[in-house]
């Protein structure tokens, strides 16, 4: 069937289409009803039906007698160390995890947050937690206590599952004084915390309420235990236009269905290939396709510890391509640019054996880096587009299903199930090739979100209020005459920093959270290297006569405090006053012009365009716009 049928099917009989792919999944109990619209906008599919992932994931494979297969490769340029785990030895591991979570009291629906580096028990954890039927919420390690006691709170964790560090290039990242920090700040109380102790760093347990990893997991295994299609497998929090973080819901059945057939149809991979994401299980990418796409494919999956660049050199991925025969290859945009700044003439490349594609995702595509990847790497490099709340790609080139040619600057198709539209202002369709806002006709397909976690309010607002009947994306794009769809960038107040998905809000929250701060706004601002960098300025209360380099650098080391050293906040300057309509909102977007040397409208509704040479001198002051 061709792309066409397919697309055409998903949309016209997406029951049929989706009861079809659900027929590689392994049900405890087959569902009563394939998509259940009972509570639309809240669309659910396979309700009635009842699975585990965990058991999709692991001890499937080795009951087919794939058990001596690789299932996990933990490779370590930061601790030097490779390890593989078959899924015979994955399945007793996870096993084992999970009768000492049980053992502490966690059971099917409690959330249990893991705040872990890219170690294989960070891998162990999320699948231990699956197959309890325990809801997992990972937390990114670059973010601080505050941003983690926000989503233990808001998740009302039973259990924590931490490590004593993490290991960064330049630094040994302590996170035990992080969870304790966020522990004690937050309003909610844990059951306990199990820790993993790491040779770069050992630290200090509570009596009483933490214990060692070893510990946990010296008992009995647990077995499998079955859930509701729609019982969440996790909460994975994101930026949202606010400081205070999305919990973005993914269930059990329609994930499972839908990732297990991106497998050979957008990626064109086969089980007992080896396929890597190079990114990080703190984001939805390392959740969807580190942890459980592969291993539902029954591929054999790469956890990397490292960073593409400096670990040691630019050739490192090429190196683990090579090592561990990569069949597929999936990481973001950035980690090219800083492949590409280093070894700008492919020099550390080198034969990659059997590396069939790239895949590329997480923000804009720059035509440069795909250029670089495509001459360098000799295999096709597709970009596809997706987001947190989808889990996986809304718009991709279907390598296994029909391979279209690549137009740069876009994500291609939509993938069955999207109904992708550029609407304007009124909802009416977009002419073909013009810009609107990118929104999706309901039902979303199987995979993609039911809802905000303990918000349904927010859920409503934030994504269905805007255009009746459809989910609206964030960005802006449009939908060419041959059906390529082109992103170009977010219409809120989230940025894209390094392909990790920011929050500026957040940001002003932590610049307003300071003494002799009266207000500020950060926006984005173009970067070679991240794609965007957020930059603040901050008006300080009358009065206040400190120098301004030394606010300057308390602001600073308050973002990375409050929001975490992700964050990459390094741009800030201190102006008298900032911008605003006459009804007192800030014109973030005028500003964020001005800084990225963009035509700038002033807006009729300013009510002192006196102010704005200021704030030219104060952006002119941090370098912006580049190159002026
Ligand atoms: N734990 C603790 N700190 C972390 C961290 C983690 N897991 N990840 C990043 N940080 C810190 C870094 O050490 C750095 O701190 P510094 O200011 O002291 O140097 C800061 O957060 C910013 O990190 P980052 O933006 O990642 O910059 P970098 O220079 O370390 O690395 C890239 C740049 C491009 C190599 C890296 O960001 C990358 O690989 N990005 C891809 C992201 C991705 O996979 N996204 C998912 C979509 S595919
Ligand atoms: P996240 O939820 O962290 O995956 O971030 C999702 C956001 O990243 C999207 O809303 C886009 O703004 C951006 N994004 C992801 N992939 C792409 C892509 N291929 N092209 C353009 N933007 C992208």
């Amino acid at each position: 069937m061709t792309y066409d049928e397919r697309h055409r099917r998903s949309l016209a009989d997406p029951e049929g289409f989706w009861a079809e792919a659900a027929e590689s999944i392994l049900w405890r109990k087959r569902w009563a009803r394939v998509l259940d619209s009972a509570d639309a906008p809240f669309y659910r599919w396979f309700s009635g039906g009842e699975l585990n992932t965990c058991e999709n994931a692991v001890d499937r494979h080795v009951a087919d007698g794939f058990g001596e297969q690789p299932a996990l490769i933990c490779d370590s340029p930061m601790t030097d160390s490779r390890r593989v785990f078959t899924y015979a030895e994955l399945q007793k591991e996870v096993a084992l995890l999970a009768g000492g979570l049980a053992r502490k009291g966690v059971q099917k629906g409690d959330r249990v947050v893991i705040y872990m580096p890219m170690v294989p028990e960070a891998v162990f954890a999320m699948l231990a937690c699956a197959r309890l039927g325990a809801v997992h919420s990972v937390v990114f390690g670059g973010f601080s206590a505050k941003e983690l006691a926000a989503r233990i709170d808001d998740a009302q964790a039973k259990f924590v599952l931490s490590a004593s560090c993490g290991l960064e290039p330049n630094r040994v990242v302590e996170y035990k004084p992080m969870l304790d920090g966020a522990l004690k700040a937050a309003t909610h109380q844990v059951a306990g915390c199990a820790i993993l102790q790491r040779e770069a760093h050992s630290c200090e347990l509570v009596a009483g309420r933490d214990v060692e990893w070893g510990d946990l997991t010296a008992g009995a295994p647990a077995d499998c235990v079955p859930v509701e299609a729609t019982d969440p497998l996790y909460i994975l929090y994101t930026s949202g236009t606010t400081g205070k973080p999305k919990g973005i819901v993914r269930d059990n059945g329609g994930h499972a269905v839908a990732l297990k057939w991106t497998m050979p149809n957008i990626y064109d991979s086969k089980p007992g290939e080896v396929y890597w994401a190079a990114s990080d299980i703190g984001w939805v990418v390392g959740h969807s396709y580190i942890v459980y796409a592969p291993l539902l494919n029954r591929n054999a999956t790469i956890l990397y510890e490292g960073k593409p660049v400096g670990t040691p050199d630019a050739g490192a991925f090429w190196r683990v391509v090579r090592e561990h025969g990569v069949s597929t290859m999936f990481t973001a945009p950035t980690a090219l640019r800083a492949i590409k700044k280093d070894d700008p003439d492919g020099k550390m490349v080198g034969e990659l054996g059997g590396l069939r594609a790239l895949f590329l995702a997480g923000e804009r595509c720059d035509p440069d880096s795909v250029a670089w990847a495509e001459r360098h790497l000799k295999v096709p490099v597709i970009d596809h587009w997706w987001q947190t709340e989808t889990g996986w790609a809304i718009a991709a080139n279907p390598l296994g299903v029909e391979r279209f040619p690549v137009k740069l600057g876009s994500a291609t198709k939509p993938m069955p199930g999207y109904d992708l539209r550029a609407l304007d202002e009124d909802g009416n369709d977009m002419p073909a090739g013009e810009l609107g806002n990118l929104a999706v006709k309901l039902p979303l397909p199987p995979g993609t979100f039911p809802t905000i976690w303990r918000d349904e309010a927010r859920c409503r607002a934030g994504y269905y209020a805007r255009y009746s009947g459809f989910y609206l994306t964030g960005d802006s794009g449009m939908v060419d005459a041959d059906g390529y769809a082109h992103v170009m960038s977010r219409v809120d107040d989230v940025i894209n920093v390094a392909a990790h998905r920011l929050s500026t809000g957040a940001m002003e929250e932590a610049l307003c959270a300071h003494p002799d701060v009266a207000e500020a706004a950060v926006f984005g601002v173009q970067d070679d290297f991240k794609g965007q960098l957020p930059l603040g300025l901050a008006v300080l209360n009358s009065g206040c006569s400190r120098p301004e380099a030394e606010v300057v650098g308390e602001l600073i080391a308050k973002v990375r405090e409050d929001v975490g050293p992700v964050a990459s906040f390094k741009l800030a300057a201190i102006v008298k006053r900032l911008p605003k309509t006459r009804s007192g909102k800030i014109l973030r977007a005028t500003m964020r012009k001005m800084a990225n040397g963009e035509e700038v409208e002033i807006p009729a509704t300013i009510d002192d365009p006196a102010i704005l040479p200021e704030i030219k001198n104060a952006l002119a002051g941090l370098g912006y716009p580049k190159g002026e």
